[in-house]
């Protein structure tokens, strides 16, 4: 496996993250879709990423897009120093130091933009994402006990926040 790019997302990786987006919510495990949203909502999802700035990074191996990380402010004037994370990387590029890059990345982008605040949810089952927030800094907030339901199993949901000072 060659190089793999940490790259701003852009117009040309759109139809790519949509497959690595269905691919990970496929999974039933990690994310809170079940399969991707239709193209078309994933593109606005995307051009509203780019023209507002919110940062959205993608990693690129191959041409290929195999994992990303987003982090949108949240719109409400009193609220619009917070912004919140979402991240994904395909199966086969876990576990390598990919997710690390991707969210440090993502991270700086958000700080250079001014945000103060970034919050994220992640099940209370996975272990290695809760891993990789608390090494960048994240800390515990809550839990919001039996919040999803996935195939009949109620599974906890962790809310992690850190602050950019
Ligand atoms: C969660 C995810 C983004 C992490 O990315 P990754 O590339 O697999 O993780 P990394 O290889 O960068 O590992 C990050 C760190 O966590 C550590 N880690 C990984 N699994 C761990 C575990 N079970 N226990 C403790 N630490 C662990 C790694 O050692 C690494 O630490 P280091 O940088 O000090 O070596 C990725 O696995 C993924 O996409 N999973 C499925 C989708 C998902 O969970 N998305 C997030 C939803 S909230």
């Amino acid at each position: 496996m060659g190089a793999i790019a940490i790259e701003p997302i852009r117009e040309a990786y759109i139809e790519g993250f949509h497959q690595a987006l269905d691919t990970v919510s496929r999974e039933r495990r990690y994310l809170a879709f079940l399969e991707a949203p239709p193209l078309e909502s994933t593109r606005e999802f995307v051009r509203d990423n780019i023209t507002n700035g919110h940062p959205q990074f993608v990693a690129v191996s191959d041409g290929r897009v195999v994992g990303w990380c987003d982090i949108r402010r949240h719109e409400r004037e009193v609220h619009a120093h917070r912004g919140t994370l979402g991240m994904g990387i395909l199966p086969e590029f876990r576990d390598r130091g990919l997710g690390r890059r991707l969210i440090t990345v993502t991270i700086d982008a958000a700080r250079a933009i001014g945000l103060r605040r970034i919050e994220l949810d992640v099940h209370a089952d996975n272990v290695r994402a809760k891993a990789l927030y608390e090494k960048v800094g994240f800390v515990l907030e809550g839990v919001a006990r039996e919040a999803v339901l996935i195939d009949g199993r109620f599974i906890d949901l962790i809310k992690m926040a850190m602050l950019l000072r």
